[in-house]
């Protein structure tokens, strides 16, 4: 299984690309999983969804070419930020690669909501009709990750114990959700 990972933020150190780092060293042996960068996609313009521009063609074949997507979004004014959304709406136009894709979301802020509300947002966003993913289910599997520079150490390792049962248990139902 080869999945591909999206970090809703794209500053360096970040939290969020940090857990998708986390996932994929505890799940080596399950999966690969590659980190897929948004940060040169341009702002989408629907004068150009037919024929985007090259930057967004090979991301959009790229995320074609995976079996999964696990999405890690931090919380902006309460919902997705707009890197994300911007990637998600080139992805919903012209090819629309995530329509029946399996997708996982997981999310970390340094609040004590823990991107609740964006992954709200996020889960409705990926069921809107040019996007149509599999999403699986909250239930039993959220990743909240609150207070997230309480749970990540100097190094910019996920730590705590609790936390990493949660994201252990809920990445396992996504791993049995793809290969049935
Ligand atoms: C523009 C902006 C808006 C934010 N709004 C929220 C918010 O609504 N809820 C929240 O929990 N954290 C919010 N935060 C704090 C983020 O949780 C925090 O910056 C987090 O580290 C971002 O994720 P990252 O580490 O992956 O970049 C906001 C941060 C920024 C920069």
């Amino acid at each position: 299984m080869k999945v591909a990972a999206i970090a809703g933020s794209i500053r360096e150190n970040s939290y969020n690309t940090l857990l998708l780092e986390t996932i994929k060293e505890r799940f080596s042996e399950k999966f690969d999983l590659d980190i897929i960068k948004i940060d040169k996609l341009p702002l989408f313009n629907q004068a150009e969804e037919l024929d985007p521009p090259e930057v967004v063609k090979s991301f959009k074949n790229q995320i074609a070419d995976y079996d999964a997507v696990l999405i890690s979004t931090p919380e902006y004014n309460w919902s997705v930020p707009g890197v994300l959304k911007n990637s998600l709406d080139w992805l919903s136009r012209g090819e629309r690669p995530m329509i029946g894709k399996p997708v996982m979301v997981v999310g970390a802020s340094i609040s004590l909501m823990g991107t609740l509300r964006a992954q709200m947002d996020l889960r409705r966003i990926l069921s809107a009709p040019g996007i149509s993913a599999n999403v699986l289910e909250p239930a039993q599997n959220e990743v909240l990750i609150t207070q997230a520079h309480e749970k990540f150490d100097k190094n910019g390792k996920l730590t705590d114990e609790a936390t990493l049962k949660v994201v252990d248990r809920a990445v396992n139902s996504f791993y049995e959700m793809v290969n049935g």
